[in-house]
């Protein structure tokens, strides 16, 4: 087998990226003609002498959008060299290209993505939109002109956006018990997404959180896989619920990740840093894997019909297999393949997680033999794509990666450019730009706040507050957008203050709302002659592992300064409420004896009057805990069903303000 010269060898030639203004209706080969005639000099080996008949041939059945998918499919993948396929396997960030974007139409690549905080300058709905579009330029100019997919975390909202809808998070989305709502929050999302640029998102999580120490346990919409699997609606919201939906300007390509047993590790068993629990290992039998891990993706795959699936860094061990070790998931074809694959049925494409395999034992190339040889489509190779595709050239040329398995992988991802409708339409559609942000999304996010918060203790009457009430609002997080939100918005840790992006703080819900309202952070201004008192307590922004318990000293207790505010202004003022902003449940079990009322208003996102619309009683407390909420952190994992089980506030537990 002779391979075509690996793309990064090629002559590197200065292409002027085009910036495009609109929905191109010349579709793919007018512009990648364009493109070509100054990409790559006609005398190069590599000008496709296709490609002047090629502009014309409307008769190229790839390029027909009559036919059939799969005939298209059939048809490109015929026509493309090993080199090419390999490209359209790798994903790289964009920053990786950003300073030669050439290396797009070198490399061939298949996709780039932006990591959390990977953003155009200026942040701006339509910089997005045209970075992206320059980006596709140069994925046309190649010689098949086959178009680039976009991915991007649109986890709660397009959080990398600045002025987009920020939603709560997914364990407040689940507190709402409310399937139609997800799918408006994620219709809305795709929309935001789409408008700016991306096709494919990289959510929803679906994972099912077994222990609150886990930093993603925020991702989770809870510890139950029968809620999760009702909050899968989200992927309708993002896909649409027909094929032809995902060609819309309103729809992406979703993913559920990650795939699987990524919140089910066990503490004390990660590899990676200094984090504790993520990215551990999932000790299971098959039986429980299959009832709480793998149920989320059956229904993901068959009802939901899933565009793409993420696996998880973590690894499975069996407890039902006589010395079984832990296996990574991006190297165990049993589950990606035989599971995955051929017993559920899924046609969708594997995505890896972000330079997953370098996780895996062995040298680079055994890394990436290993993982493609179990089931991985496209690999996430934020920095190094020319070296993976040139080991995986090799592992092909060996012979120690069939080209049935490439041609399985290159056939899916295909499949799935074509069903977005990029072949005709690869620049962005920016009919609805001028909805991001818009007030009609805003306010479907606001009312998503007040379904999320859950009323977990409402003595004498505290709630509902009335507008002539003199209140008194302590702790930071009544007033940070930045801590409202949490990770995975702007940056991908997230970050405290006010300036990052738009939105309404809890304090500004409550003075809408009431004339007499002192706010003082450290609960140091005075406090008599007030009628409430309210402490925002919680916590501040963190992704993935970095917010695992004992990573950088997380725990789940209250910190020090909110213990004070509620010890202040429970002592001081006769009616006293504590609001929770954090990501997980927090041991409150000595602090809440001391307040009257208490809300676990989860990670908000940027419509914190939201919050007050429950406070006030213009919506009523309809939010019950996704996760069980435990007296102490010894008690975890505690979950619903565990035999021993004697939590503070149990699972589904939520009362409404007329108790
Ligand atoms: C991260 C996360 C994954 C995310 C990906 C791209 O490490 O594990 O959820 O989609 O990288 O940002």
């Amino acid at each position: 087998m002779t391979l075509q010269p690996a793309r990064g060898a090629l002559p590197r030639t200065r292409t002027t990226g085009r910036r495009t203004t609109g929905r191109r209706t010349a579709g793919v080969l007018l512009a990648a003609a364009a493109l070509v005639a100054t990409a790559v000099p006609a005398s190069s080996a590599l000008a496709d002498p296709g490609t002047a008949t090629a502009a014309h041939d409307r008769t190229t059945a790839y390029l027909n959008p009559k036919l059939p998918v799969a005939r298209r499919v059939s048809d490109l993948l015929g026509r493309m060299t090993t080199a090419e396929k390999i490209g359209q396997m790798t994903q790289a960030e964009r920053g990786s290209v950003d300073a030669d974007p050439a290396q797009i139409t070198h490399l061939g690549l298949g996709s780039l993505l932006s990591g959390g905080g990977s953003t155009p300058k200026p942040n701006t709905p339509g910089a997005w939109a045209d970075m992206v579009d320059g980006y596709q330029a140069h994925a046309l100019a190649t010689r098949l002109h086959i178009p680039l997919l976009y991915g991007i975390d649109s986890v709660h909202g397009d959080g990398n956006l600045v002025g987009a809808t920020i939603f709560p998070h997914n364990i407040g989305m689940g507190a709402t018990r409310d399937p139609q709502l997800v799918a408006e929050e994620e219709h809305i999302t795709a929309t935001e997404t789409r408008a700016t640029g991306p096709q494919w998102v990289f959510a929803p999580c679906v994972c099912v959180a077994r222990d609150d120490r886990w930093g993603r346990t925020y991702e989770s919409f809870g510890e139950d896989p029968a809620l999760v699997r009702r909050m899968e609606s989200a992927i309708d919201g993002f896909q649409g619920t027909r094929t032809k939906d995902l060609a819309r300007p309103d729809r992406v390509l979703a993913t559920v990740k990650h795939y699987a047993g990524d919140g089910d590790t066990t503490y004390g068993t990660s590899t990676t840093g200094d984090y504790t629990i993520d990215r551990g290992v999932t000790r299971t039998s098959h039986r429980r894997f299959d009832a709480v891990d793998l149920a989320p993706y059956v229904t993901a795959v068959q009802v939901h019909g899933a565009g793409s699936v993420m696996p998880s860094y973590s690894s499975v061990q069996w407890t039902d297999v006589p010395g079984s070790q832990p296996v990574k998931m991006s190297a165990s074809k049993e589950l990606l393949t035989d599971v995955l694959k051929r017993k559920i049925g899924f046609e969708g494409f594997l995505i890896s997680d972000w330079d997953a395999i370098t996780q895996l034992p062995g040298d680079f190339a055994t890394q990436v033999r290993t993982s493609v040889n179990a089931g991985m489509d496209m690999f996430m190779q934020p920095y190094d794509a020319p070296q993976f595709e040139q080991a995986l050239a090799a592992e092909v040329q060996a012979g120690r990666v069939p080209m049935s398995r490439i041609d399985d992988a290159v056939s899916r991802i295909l499949r799935a450019k074509f069903q977005l409708g990029l072949f005709e339409h690869p620049f962005t559609d920016r009919t609805n730009i001028g909805t991001v942000g818009s007030p009609a999304h805003r306010a479907v996010a606001r009312r998503a706040v007040a379904e999320s918060q859950v009323l977990l203790k409402n003595d004498h009457h505290a709630l509902p507050l009335k507008p002539s009430q003199r209140i008194y609002v302590a702790g930071v997080n009544a007033s940070d957008l930045g801590n409202q939100a949490g990770g995975w918005t702007v940056t991908w840790q997230g970050q405290s203050g006010n300036t990052a992006f738009p939105g309404t703080t809890i304090l500004q819900g409550i003075q809408n709302e009431a004339k007499n309202v002192t706010y003082s952070a450290d609960a140091t201004a005075p406090m008599s002659g007030h009628d409430v008192g309210i402490v925002v307590v919680g916590e501040t922004p963190y992704a993935e592992g970095v917010g695992d318990v004992g990573t950088g000293g997380h725990t789940l207790g209250l910190s020090a300064t909110d213990r004070a505010n509620i010890d202040r202004v429970c002592s001081a003022i006769k009616t006293c409420l504590v609001l929770d902003v954090a990501g997980r449940p927090q041991i409150i079990t000595g602090e809440l004896p001391k307040a009257d009322a208490f809300v676990m208003s989860w990670l908000p996102g940027s419509e914190g009057a939201g919050v007050a619309d429950v406070l006030f009683g213009k919506r009523p407390f309809t939010g019950k805990l996704p996760v069980t909420w435990p007296r102490s952190e010894a008690q975890e994992p505690i979950n619903v069903g565990d035999v021993h089980y004697d939590p503070l506030f149990p699972y589904g537990y939520g009362l409404t303000a007329k108790h």
